[in-house]
């Protein structure tokens, strides 16, 4: 199934850096999420594909970021939206060819852009040529080694080896059919049955990812975002959890599948491998732990570059929490010194225009709360990250304020866990709806053809909500977005920075400094008298009147 560039010269080489001094670029790059599904359509089929990432280019480099990272686009069934990968090394049809690919990346680097690739190591899809094998050849298959395949208990092994749960619901465990037809062994899957995880024991598992890293290294990226990297070293046994709590993806607390120590040394070994290649290729973790002390782990100077953040982006809109877990999160980092990084939205949570609509209720949220709060508190969370030393990472879609769509139909939703969750979970859909680039009916510039298919319904008013429509309007989210990039990108104290000094403000109220950068945000919904000083750089509420911060706002001055 993989396919060949035999006739493309390689390998890319990666954004230049000044000759012998590495920038460390990601130490305060803005890393933009793009979801293919979603971004762009090129032919108009209703699914979002790598053309039409790569014909979208310009505007993400006008808005001013510096790396794109790319939800997986490789060959896949698509059971959970691509995370069920059944080539690695492969474009699935639906999203163009490795041709596209190559062209994405070159077109990226000449736009000074870099481009980084989701890896899923955790599982394959049950497609997979080597799940697929280890099923036909049935018991005593060493394919099977490279898998988690376990008798069931019971007495003719009709029950599951263990009691983990699946975080999208449901037995972890499905029992697989031997070759004769009778009932055989049980495989682990922490996500759908048609994601088989991998077992991390197996030398042939580890020597594939290498290659796979190589591979796409070779094609030049400039890194990957590791998809559960919590996940792929499970405790020795496989022990009872001994609780039927349901898990969440979300979730923080220590399992016998997730952080465990053994992940890193893993980490360790692509770390060199990332190392040999020029151009400062980096790699994120999506790791999910207790602590952000645990996350820190991951981000020890042999390890990755960075991890998400998960703590920050389940903060509420409250000035005393927010400014607790900036804290920890920047003295958590201090030791290991690797970046702080900052998120507020991605596509497996509510969009944070939503989230803030709502009272505080974690990143799973169902209801369309207050729209224009949830807006206004948007743009000023959106100003504080961007002010925090660190890298932040944007979702698409979220400088154009766009909220999630609450009311899909349960007819088009696609999530795999709503299914396995009867309804009661899994509405990660709404924020994976195709994006609004222009025009006054759907699909709004999404794909070719007005009127013509896309895979989730965009809702009527997001006319008003397109990248056309907020173009050179001061007041639109869009232009707050460009605006703050901008600023940011140019103003020295910003960015990597230096540390940031809180100033003495009053309940509700954060204020600090970075040098001569001053942060003045409001959580609350009342106006607050504040000596405000300097020149005004840019506010989330448009005008500024001085000493009073707008309820919900956020202001940047140079002071
Ligand atoms: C995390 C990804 O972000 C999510 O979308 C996916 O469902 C799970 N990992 C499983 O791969």
């Amino acid at each position: 199934m993989t396919q060949n560039l035999a006739d493309t010269p390689r390998p890319l080489s990666a954004v230049a850096t000044p000759a012998g001094e590495p920038s460390r670029w990601w130490r305060d790059a803005v890393i933009y999420q793009v979801y293919p599904r979603s971004f762009a359509d090129a032919n108009g089929d209703g699914m979002g594909d790598l053309p039409g990432v790569r014909s979208r280019l310009p505007y993400l480099r006008d808005l001013g970021v510096d790396a794109v990272w790319l939800s997986p686009f490789y060959a896949s069934p698509q059971a959970d939206a691509g995370y069920d990968v059944a080539d690695y090394r492969a474009v699935d049809p639906m999203f163009g060819t490795l041709l596209d690919a190559d062209a994405l990346i070159r077109d990226a680097h000449e736009l000074g852009l870099r481009i980084i690739v989701d890896l899923v190591p955790n599982h394959s899809s049950d497609q997979h040529e080597w799940f697929q094998r280890a099923l036909r050849e049935g018991p005593g298959s060493p394919l099977r080694e490279r898998y988690h395949f376990r008798a069931g208990k019971g007495e003719s092994g009709e029950l599951p080896p263990n009691d983990w749960e699946s975080i999208f619901g449901g037995p972890a465990w499905t029992r697989s059919t031997d070759p004769d037809g009778t009932p055989g062994d049980w495989y682990l899957h922490l996500f759908a049955p048609e994601q088989p995880d991998f077992n991390w024991d197996s030398p042939a598992v580890a020597d594939e990812f290498r290659s796979i890293l190589r591979f796409w290294l070779d094609m030049g990226v400039d890194g990957f975002r590791v998809d559960v990297a919590h996940g792929l070293v499970k405790a020795p046994g496989l022990p009872d959890l001994g609780s039927h709590d349901q898990l969440k993806l979300l979730g923080n607390d220590v399992m016998p599948f997730f952080d465990q120590d053994g992940v890193h040394e893993i980490y360790r070994a692509w770390r060199r491998i990332l190392d040999e290649y020029p151009g400062e290729r980096i790699a994120v973790a999506e790791a999910w732990t207790p602590t952000v002390e645990r996350t820190a782990n991951y981000v020890r100077p042999d390890e990755l570059h960075q991890a998400f953040n998960f703590q920050y982006l389940g903060t509420a809109w409250d000035a005393a929490e927010l400014r607790a877990v900036i804290d920890s999160s920047l003295a958590a980092m201090r030791p290991v010194d690797a970046p702080a990084t900052w998120v507020l939205s991605n596509h497996d949570v509510t969009r944070h225009a939503t989230r803030f609509a709502n009272p505080p209720g974690g990143t799973q949220i169902r209801e369309r709360g207050d729209r224009e709060l949830g807006l206004r508190r948007a743009r000023a969370a959106t100003l504080l990250m961007l002010a925090l030393p660190g890298s932040a990472y944007l979702y698409q879609g979220e400088e154009l304020g766009l909220p999630d769509v609450t009311d899909l139909p349960d007819e088009v939703r696609q999530d795999p866990s709503f299914f396995r969750a009867s309804g009661q979970d899994g509405f990660r859909d709404g924020c994976r709806v195709p994006i609004p680039w222009s025009g006054e009916a759907a699909p709004y510039g999404f794909g070719p053809v007005e009127g013509g298919p896309s895979w989730l319904p965009q809702p009527a008013e997001w006319a008003g909500l397109s990248v056309e429509a907020q173009t050179g309007d001061p007041t639109s989210t869009l232009e707050l977005y460009r605006s703050a990039l901008a600023i940011r990108r140019a103003d020295p104290a910003l960015g990597a920075g230096g540390e940031l000094t809180w100033l003495p403000a009053p309940e509700g109220v954060l204020a600090f400094r970075r040098d001569s950068f001053l942060c003045l945000v409001n959580t609350t919904a009342e106006a607050v008298v504040f000596a405000t000083e300097g020149r005004l750089l840019l506010s989330s509420t448009g005008q500024v009147e001085p000493g009073l911060l707008a309820p919900d706002s956020t202001s940047w001055w140079a002071v």
